[in-house]
């Protein structure tokens, strides 16, 4: 059942919650697209998809640390045409479902985006941040580029999200997210996982097959909801955080610096499917009367 006080809009899409699938987990699939809506989430964002397929990084690709993962997948994907049936399917079941993408140069992400407008999604969410992806995190480090990008994007009918670096100094993220408005886009997205690396003593080399990779979970939630905080105070469009949300606490946190709606990873691993029920239900509980959409960014005042 969804709780009414947790319903939320991102500009015009209405969310039954404020939890999404956030992208690169469960999401290359319909099949699993669908377990994750079928399981409460509020909204399910595919896996980042390419105009070809890609491997990704040889192995090991991910590493447990003791406050979360780091993962070097190299995006990984079966490539746009294959990645539009799994929408189609996941469309098919009923969930508010919202395509990824990335690409290599300006003209390919408008490519991408009106693909992924005709065959029905929902939203478009840009990733500019993989921080292990060749040149894909200096994007969105760059105001003129993002800005770029976003507007090759326009001639879509539906939303575009942009989902930004943590990697990058305040002044600089501020200007890349006024720019990001500037262009259009419905929503800022913060943050990606953020560069990092493990070392194992026995063998004394780095573990990952790519060396370095992404850090996500409860060891990025500070750092996410600063970068949240930050952004709200300087753009008028949605906020949506991201990164170590794995509680109703943690989402209210987000919400509170000025977030609008959370998106769900790692958490899965701690409690599996059902973190988005327990997520909604815990922040329910905490509201009480209130609702979730009256408490958007209400740290911010004296
Ligand atoms: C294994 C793995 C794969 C990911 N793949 C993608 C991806 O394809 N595209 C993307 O934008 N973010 C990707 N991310 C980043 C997540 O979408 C999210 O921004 C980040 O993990 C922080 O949220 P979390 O702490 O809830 O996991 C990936 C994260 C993980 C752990």
């Amino acid at each position: 059942m969804q709780k009414e006080n947790l319903h939320v809009h991102l500009g015009d899409l209405h969310l039954r919650n404020p939890t999404l699938l956030a992208a690169g987990i469960m999401g290359l699939t319909g099949a699993s697209l669908k377990r994750v809506w079928d399981s409460g989430a509020g909204g399910v964002i595919t896996k980042s998809v390419s105009k070809e397929a890609r491997e990704g990084y040889s192995g090991p690709r991910v590493v447990e640390t003791p406050c979360g993962l780091i993962n070097s997948m190299g995006l990984p994907n079966p490539g746009i045409e294959s990645m539009l049936e799994e929408i189609k399917i996941a469309k098919d079941s009923g969930g508010l479902v919202i395509g990824s993408i990335f690409g290599n140069e300006v003209k390919e992400f408008a490519e991408l985006a009106g693909k992924i407008d005709k065959v029905g999604a929902d939203a478009i969410e840009l990733n500019l941040s993989c921080p292990h992806a060749e040149n894909l995190s200096t994007i969105g480090q760059n105001p003129k580029l993002t800005k770029k990008v976003i507007e090759a994007c326009k001639d879509s009918e539906i939303p575009i999200w942009v989902k930004l670096p943590g990697n990058t100094h305040i002044p600089n993220l501020i200007e890349v997210a006024k720019s990001a408005e500037k262009a259009g886009a419905d929503a800022i997205v913060l943050t990606n996982t953020l560069p990092a690396m493990s070392i194992d003593v026995t063998s004394e080399r780095p573990i990952l097959g790519n060396i370095t990779g992404g850090l996500s979970g409860p060891a990025i939630k500070p750092i996410g909801l600063r970068l949240v905080y930050e952004v709200y105070e300087k753009v008028d469009i949605p906020i949506i955080g991201a990164g170590g949300v794995e509680s109703g606490k943690d989402m209210i946190e987000y919400i509170l610096a000025g977030a609008s709606a959370v998106e769900i990873g790692t958490g899965i691993m701690k409690r599996d499917l059902d973190v988005f029920k327990k997520v909604c239900e815990e922040a329910s509980t905490f509201l009480d009367e209130r609702k979730v959409k009256d408490l958007v960014g209400s740290a911010h005042k004296n």
